[in-house]
Parts: structure tokens; sequence; C-alpha cells
């Protein structure tokens, strides 16, 4: 009886950590992600607003997405944001223009960046 009653209060432990750095994962600073942001120059395309209209995107053919766009950001999951800033966009189907920043970003610092990316929704 009192073993079972340690073990679930164990297990309980466990649960509430792995849950808790699941959060922290998966929420991300957005702080940090705005740093990140500016100093990688994303906003060049994306442009400082989200809205996608940074000074280099007038050259591109293809439109980024409306950060701001509500229904539009519900519609990708944080995994595509995720991979699409790792990867790139050739990896994932999407435009070459999007650069892979996996050389100059670590897989906690992508994930500020969504949480930024994500903000602009908010
Ligand atoms: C040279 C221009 C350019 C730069 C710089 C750039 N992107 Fe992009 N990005 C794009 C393009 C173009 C797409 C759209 C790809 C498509 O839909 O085919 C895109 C797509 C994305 C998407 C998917 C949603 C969307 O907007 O369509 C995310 C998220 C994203 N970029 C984040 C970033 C972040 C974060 C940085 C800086 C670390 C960055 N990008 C820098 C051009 C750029």
């Amino acid at each position: 009886m009192i073993k079972s009653h340690v073990g679930s209060v164990v297990l309980g432990l466990l649960l509430a950590i792995l849950l808790m750095s699941e959060k922290a994962i998966a929420e991300g600073d957005s702080e940090a992600g705005a740093k990140f942001f500016k100093s990688l120059k994303c906003a060049a395309c994306h442009g400082k607003d989200g809205k996608g209209q940074g000074p280099a995107a007038k050259a591109m053919k293809i439109k980024t997405t409306d950060w701001t766009d509500k229904a539009a950001m519900e519609m990708v999951k944080d995994d595509f944001l995720k991979d699409i800033i790792t990867k790139g966009g050739k990896a994932v189907n999407k435009s070459k223009r999007m650069p892979g920043y996996s050389k100059k970003l670590k897989p906690a610092d992508v994930v500020d960046l969504v949480a930024y990316v994500r903000s602009f929704s908010k």
C-alpha cells in the first residue's frame, strides 16, 4: 500500500517535470526571438511588422505569409514554422528564397523565433 503510494508520488512528480519542460519548450521566449529576428535581419523580407513588406520582399515574386493574419497563422503548425526556419524553404517544398538558419540558431533559439513569429497574430 505504502509502496504504491510512493510510486504514484514519484510518477506524479515526473509527470509534472515533464509537463513543465514541455511547456517551456513549446512556448519559447518571444523576446529572445525578437533579438534573433533583428540580428539575422529577417525583416529584410518579412518586414518589421511581420506583414512581409520588407525592403527585399519587393524584389521577390513569392509572398510570405502576413504574420498578423490570425486565420492564416492558425493554419500552420509550429513544427512547420520550426522546420522552415531551420532548414529553409526548399527543404519543406516552399520557396528557396527563405534561407535555412540551422548553422546560426540552436533548436531552442528556433522555438524562441516561432514564439516571436506567433506574437504578431496575438
Ligand atoms: C531573403 C528573404 C528572407 C529572409 C531574410 C527570411 N525569410 Fe522567411 N521566408 C521568406 C519567403 C520567401 C518565405 C515564403 C516561402 C513560401 O511560402 O514559399 C518565408 C517563409 C517563412 C516562414 C513561414 C511562414 C511565412 O511567412 O510564409 C517563417 C516562419 C519564416 N519565413 C521565418 C523567417 C525568420 C525567422 C527569418 C530570420 C531568421 C526569415 N524568415 C528570414 C523569405 C525570407
